[in-house]
């Protein structure tokens, strides 16, 4: 069911966007009206971040990203448009106007499964000085886990006993139900539950709110399974969530070392390197990949640096690199992981390693070479072309030329032609690039493109009146008046059509109009360029003329791009007969 527009206005009236805001970012007040701090989406050193106070608006001149308390709360905390607004509903002690009986117990029932999880996350943890955990705090030893890393992390102990935690549990007012549900338990053959976690060394799973969301349980020394991790629960996705990435949020590098493994992630943590996460006992997910990107802008992976792991490395690039991270791949030589080089080699070493990482070129040459059958000329001379194009597209010379060594080998052609061949290509972009900046320069039209690739506006002069249609229609909703026959469906950048729509039904309809409705039914993308729009100042003179104007630019650019296409069919059916002829 939809979520009524009076509830979102109150929601939004309710919910200060600096209030909001500030629970995440530091904000300081400058001289004018908005407040000032760093991006939380992207990381940078001087804020260029900023919150209106007076608009309710938030937006970064740095990653261009924007919109209202709502879209924020989307964006951050990485949820869908309904579980944002209840979200900021119970911050702001409302009811959800729809909850049901089913929501309001699915949420008490969440509210239960996380007091049990941390409820037995102490447990553990406790249980590390006990004669009971002695096995498990023994193992940490031997892993040169220190009682300070211990602590920071949460970890414990499960104790050799079917029923030493569903005991304690039960004894504290929690069914067998709740620690089912929650995957400490599992039911047995006489009906009742037993621990799932047993002899373990725990490692609890805490999300960036701070909530104990699950475990993942090491068996103490060899034996398998190695690992138990709590399955998909109520309050638990393992593809969602990355372990560590509570702690390493918080981290002043400017990056995440992605690690494989949970011992691998606590060793970094423990040398220096806090802004280690691994993921959750599967291979990384797109989502993941989103998470990481409300935090850092830079990936270093540190995978096991065994085949399996350079294919899983292989495998992340692919997902991290289209979720617009930058990412690079660390080389251990002469030790299988993180864990293993930090114990043989030292922090320094480590740190060493970060600073030269390569960038990931040569898992992009390979991932080239997988694409074409090199055993056939033709296989090797598609490669040959691709893996140039990549190499003059993406690296500066020096770069470039540690890597013709690599391609010549694997297409069997001499060094120094695949060094000529690069030379030509490269002379041939820098063209391309001249003329790209000089037609940049010519044409100022640039600027007012939304920053989202998917909503850029192909017929700019009628995206400007568009916006402008927008931007007057939101400064005074009398002026629908004037709009004459104009309808969404006449715009030739769909968001924009789709704003005027609720505009005009709500200016009929004499409701407000505020940007927190209007966001409501956009895309993140679209929100943050009608931020842009509603920063933009405007014209209030003349309005009315203006209006018209605006409606005569959309018509005609309107009546250019339907006489294109009807140029477009003649010329296709043309061909098509030709086609048949020949
Ligand atoms: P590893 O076997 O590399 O474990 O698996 P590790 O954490 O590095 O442990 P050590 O250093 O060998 O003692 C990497 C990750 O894969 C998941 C766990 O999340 C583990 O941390 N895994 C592994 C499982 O979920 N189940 C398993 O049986 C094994
Ligand atoms: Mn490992």
């Amino acid at each position: 069911m939809a979520i009524p527009d009076s509830f979102i206005e109150e929601l939004v009236a309710r919910s200060d966007i600096v209030d909001v805001v500030s629970d995440y970012v530091t904000l300081s007040k400058r001289s004018g009206a908005n407040q000032f701090g760093l991006c939380p989406f992207h990381s940078e050193k001087t804020p260029s971040f900023s919150v209106s106070p007076d608009k309710q608006i938030y937006h970064c001149f740095g990653c261009g990203k924007g919109g209202g308390v709502i879209s924020f709360i989307m964006e951050i905390e990485n949820l869908p448009f309904r579980d944002a607004v209840a979200f900021l509903a119970r911050r702001a002690g409302m009811e959800m106007p729809d909850e049901s009986e089913d929501d309001k117990e699915r949420q008490g029932r969440r509210t239960r499964l996380l007091e049990l999880n941390r409820a037995a996350a102490r447990w553990f943890y406790e249980n590390l000085a006990k004669p009971e955990g002695a096995a498990a705090a023994a193992y940490m030893r031997e892993r040169r886990i220190t009682p300070r890393t211990a602590k920071i992390f949460g970890l414990g102990a499960a104790p050799d006993d079917w029923y030493a935690l569903t005991n304690e549990m039960r004894k504290r007012g929690y069914t067998d139900r709740d620690l089912i549900d929650a995957g400490l338990a599992k039911k047995g053959k006489n009906g009742g539950a037993y621990d799932v976690f047993r002899n373990r060394l725990v490692f609890p799973v805490i999300d960036v709110r701070g909530s104990v969301i699950g475990f993942s349980g090491r068996i103490l020394g060899d034996g398998e399974p190695k690992y138990l991790n709590t399955p998909d629960t109520p309050v638990f996705q393992k593809s969602r969530n990355l372990f560590a990435l509570n702690l390493a949020k918080r981290s002043k590098r400017d990056m995440l070392i992605l690690a494989e493994g949970n011992v691998d992630v606590v060793m970094l943590h423990q040398a220096g390197f806090d802004c280690a996460v691994a993921s959750l006992g599967t291979s990384l997910t797109a989502d993941q990949a989103r998470l990481i990107k409300h935090f850092k802008e830079n990936v270093v992976i540190a995978y096991d640096s065994d085949a399996a792991g350079v294919k899983a490395a292989q495998r992340a690039i692919g997902l991290l690199e289209p979720a617009g991270l930058k990412v690079r791949v660390l080389r251990m030589e002469g030790a299988k992981d993180p864990d293993e080089f930090i114990k043989t080699k030292g922090p320094e070493a480590f740190e060493l390693l970060l600073e030269r990482s390569a960038n990931h070129v040569e898992y992009r040459i390979d991932a080239v070479r997988a694409k074409y059958d090199m055993d056939t000329d033709a296989g090797r001379l598609g490669f040959l072309q691709e893996a140039i194009r990549m190499l003059a597209g993406s690296f500066n010379p020096l770069e470039a030329e540690v890597y013709i060594g690599r391609v010549a080998e694997l297409a069997g052609v001499g060094r120094e032609s695949v060094a000529e061949q690069l030379r030509i290509v490269r002379r041939g972009l820098a063209g391309k690039n001249r003329k790209d900046a000089e037609r940049a320069v010519m044409r100022p039209e640039r600027a007012v493109q939304p920053d989202s690739k998917r909503i850029r506006y192909a017929n700019v002069p009628s995206a400007l009146a568009e916006e402008g249609v927008v931007k007057s229609l939101l400064r005074d909703p009398e002026l629908v008046k004037y709009v004459g026959g104009l309808e969404p469906e006449d715009f030739s950048a769909a968001f924009l059509g789709k704003l005027f729509g609720t505009i005009r039904a709500k200016a009929a309809a004499h409701e407000p109009v505020t940007p927190a409705v209007l966001m409501a039914g956009l895309e993140p993308d679209e929100c943050a360029h009608l931020t842009r729009l509603l920063q933009e100042p405007v014209n209030a003179a003349n309005a009315r003329e203006a209006m018209g104007d605006y409606i005569e630019v959309i018509r005609r650019e309107g009546l250019k791009t339907k006489k294109d296409r009807d140029i477009m069919a003649i010329r296709e059916n043309y061909q098509k007969k030709k086609g048949l002829g020949g």
